[in-house]
């Protein structure tokens, strides 16, 4: 049996969840593919504790308890208050070590590639670190130690249907077309049932599934860093500034409070609504779409054929299409729910299995 030692950046939802599934999975996995993950080391943003040994069920459970309540690790009876990533990597890291980045951090870099410099695996569900420059992103991914299913659809397997089976099979991408946004998919699929665009965001925004600034979701930014890490991954050395996004409100509503962005809402549903009923007129209707072709990428709302996969989608799942020789005439489709930490955090454990198993 193989013991794979974990070191964990970040315990908020999505980190919480994978320890969780990591500790319900080990049983199944000693098993199964006759290997143990342990965990020797955990940070947040101001605290880490390690345990060269590995941590217990019941030392994780407790952390994890300290965590949810809002707590630091640096509070927990095994913490301490926080120094370097990379220091946290130069300590607790050994033979066959993993290290996960689950932050939302940017700086997360060094450590991951001191990690992979080390022979580490690396397994990501934040963006960050592969949307900076090209460089970086080449350096992180080119002994192909580090994966990163969740940063694009969440748990959907859209990066290892793109890597592992489409690359491989040396089947030419003609172009990828998705909605990669679960809160840009509630919008578009409310204005096509005819509710206006101030509403839907109020909405969405009480569900939580927005940012506690909607803008952060309508500027359109996080669906170009997935869009940006699909072109990366197709061998598209392109930079974050080449990739046109349109924002989802004019610039002049980007500065200034949430509350005037809420109260200023209202102007945009007319023109909204008129796109929309153009849109419709033709059996067509709106999406926030990302389109990769022939080395370029752009993001916007887009209209697309009523009876197309991107114009059948509902809510906040997301959809993924990949048009390439061999999928021509219907495209390779990939849906599902591409948010929420169960998910991503399943994503997160499939890179770690893969990466003990390689
Ligand atoms: N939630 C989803 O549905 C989803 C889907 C796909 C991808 N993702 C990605 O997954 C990542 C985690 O998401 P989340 O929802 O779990 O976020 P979150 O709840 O905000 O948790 C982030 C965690 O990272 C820690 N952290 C921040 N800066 C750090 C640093 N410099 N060093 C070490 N730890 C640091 C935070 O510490 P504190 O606890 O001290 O604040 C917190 O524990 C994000 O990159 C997100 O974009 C999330």
């Amino acid at each position: 049996m193989k013991i794979v030692p974990l070191i964990q950046f970040g315990l908020g939802g999505v980190g919480r969840a994978l320890v969780r599934r990591v500790l319900d999975a080990n049983d199944d996995f000693e098993w199964r593919y006759g290997i143990r993950f342990l965990y020797v080391a955990l940070s947040d943003s101001r605290g880490a504790a390690v345990a060269a040994e590995g941590f217990s069920y019941a030392q994780l459970m407790h952390m994890l308890t300290v965590k949810a309540s809002g707590g630091s690790l640096a509070d927990s009876e095994w913490g301490y208050k926080r120094g370097e990533l990379t220091d946290l990597v130069d300590l607790a890291g050994t033979e066959d070590a993993i290290v996960i980045d689950v932050t939302a951090s940017d700086e997360t870099v060094d450590a991951l590639l001191l990690a992979l410099e080390r022979g580490y695996g690396a397994a990501l569900a934040n963006k960050k670190p592969l949307t900076g420059p090209y460089r970086t992103f080449r350096h992180l991914t080119a002994s192909g130690r580090c994966r990163y299913e969740s940063t694009v659809g969440a748990g959907v397997p859209v990066i290892a249907t793109l890597s592992e089976t489409i690359i491989p099979s040396h089947d030419p991408v003609h172009h990828i077309q998705g909605c990669f946004s679960g809160t840009l998919g509630f919008l578009t699929t409310g204005l096509e049932a005819g509710r206006s665009f101030s509403q839907l965001v109020a909405e969405a925004r009480t569900r939580g599934y927005t940012e506690p600034d909607p803008r952060d979701d309508l500027s359109g930014m996080d669906v170009a860093r997935k869009a940006l890490i699909l072109a990366r991954t197709l061998g598209w050395p392109l930079e974050m500034e080449q990739i046109p996004v349109e924002p989802l409100f004019p610039p002049e509503m980007a500065q200034g409070s949430v509350a005037e962005f809420m109260t200023a809402l209202p102007r945009l549903d007319e023109a909204y609504a008129q796109q929309m009923a153009q849109a419709r007129a033709q059996n067509h209707t709106l999406r926030y779409v990302a389109r990769i072709e022939a080395g370029e990428t752009r993001v916007g709302l887009q209209e697309v054929p009523l009876d197309s996969a991107l114009g059948q989608l509902r809510g906040s799942d997301n959809l993924v299409a990949f048009h390439t020789q061999v999928y021509a005439e219907t495209p390779l489709v990939l849906q599902g729910r591409g948010a929420g930490v169960d998910g991503t955090a399943a994503g997160v454990l499939a890179d770690l299995v893969a990466l003990a198993r390689s």
